[in-house]
């Protein structure tokens, strides 16, 4: 691309796309012109973009005519309608959905990880799940130093993974509570308010939910090794907009505390909060409206060998969405 690209955000109006415009800002990203599109329940509205106001358009085919790169947040289902029409109009795809992840001619790219996956691309490139995201971002430096085998990890999913909708229901169920009233659950199938429940995504025949094979098969094709093994238990927590993980890894050969302290300090994206005697640690509050992953409490794990226990909290809307989905467009 010789000239500076044309941009569009598809789902601009979301919480995840919103975030795009501003990680676009934020970046100072290298563009033409910004194009955004949502449902025709938007079309008319405007959003601004470095000081200037853009009327978003409905979505159409006809949407993609002149545009290089597409960033879709807009669901799957709109990623499966529209994304084949932007490749079609001449546009590199970046789809921030599950619609095409696992599809062997589309590239999933954490680009602190698999940067070099980025050139295979046919049109498509998938942005993995949130979680698997601020995971690998926390494991790659590791591997590193000695291969991943076996993952066991329990999440602490905030609100934002199911959209604006559901970041409003948590807020609107706080208010309630705070004021005697009774709160009421929409969206989630159960109060998220003071309360956590199994992933909202449908479950498979082996029992575990959608959520959780994606951290399996996604992992295994970031990664390029389908022999990690990847044990996950999703859960949604009342938290607005962070990822936490609770994660015990072992590897081929051993690595020591002082070695996995030392890699995330000098791993790109993720910052190590690691404070014993304060007993501080990555926190969901901190890390909200971050970019870099937070990384810590390593021990040496007790119930494997060559293991360790680590926790990590990432922002489900930039590291897990919006900033990722622009970093790929950034290696294009
Ligand atoms: P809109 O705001 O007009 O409904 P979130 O994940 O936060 O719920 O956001 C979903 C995004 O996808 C929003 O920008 C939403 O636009 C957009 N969207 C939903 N359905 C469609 C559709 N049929 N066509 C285009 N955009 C859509």
């Amino acid at each position: 691309m010789s000239k500076l690209p044309n941009v569009a955000i598809a789902g601009a109006t979301g919480a995840v796309g919103i975030e795009m415009i501003r990680t676009l800002e934020k970046r100072n990203f290298p563009l033409n012109s910004l194009r955004l599109l949502a449902s025709k329940r938007s079309a008319g509205k405007e959003l601004e973009f470095r000081g200037k106001k853009i009327v978003i358009e409905e979505m159409t085919e006809d949407s993609f005519e002149g545009v290089d790169i597409a960033l879709f947040s807009a669901g799957g289902s709109q990623s499966k309608t529209y994304g084949p029409a932007a490749v079609k109009a001449g546009a590199i795809v970046v789809d921030n959905s599950s619609a095409f992840r696992m599809d062997p001619d589309v590239p999933l790219v954490v680009p602190e990880v698999n940067p070099e996956a980025v050139k295979d691309h046919k049109g498509i490139i998938a942005n993995p799940n949130c979680t698997t995201i601020i995971m690998l971002v926390a494991l790659n430096p590791l591997h590193k130093i000695s291969p991943i085998k076996r993952i066991v990890v329990s999440t602490y999913q905030s609100a934002s993974g199911a959209g604006a909708a559901a970041m409003q229901e948590l807020e609107d169920q706080n208010k309630a509570i705070a004021r005697g009233e009774e709160p009421q659950a929409e969206i989630f199938p159960y109060l998220i308010a003071n309360n956590l429940f199994a992933h909202n995504s449908p479950i498979d025949d082996n029992g575990y939910c959608e959520e959780e094979m994606k951290m399996v098969n996604e992992t295994r094709k970031i990664m390029n090794d389908d022999r990690i093994l990847v044990s996950p238990t999703c859960i949604r927590v009342g938290i607005p907009r962070a990822h936490s993980e609770a994660i015990t890894v072992e590897f081929e050969n051993e690595v020591t505390v002082e070695q996995a302290r030392a890699a995330i300090e000098s791993a790109p994206g993720a910052v190590l909060i690691d404070d014993r005697i304060k007993n501080y640690y990555p926190m969901p509050i901190e890390f909200s409206g971050q970019d870099d992953v937070g990384v810590g409490r390593f021990r040496k794990d007790l119930g494997f060998n060559n293991a360790l226990s680590l926790f990590c909290c990432g922002d489900q809307l930039l590291k897990g969405a919006a900033l990722n989905a622009v970093q790929i467009a950034e290696l294009l």
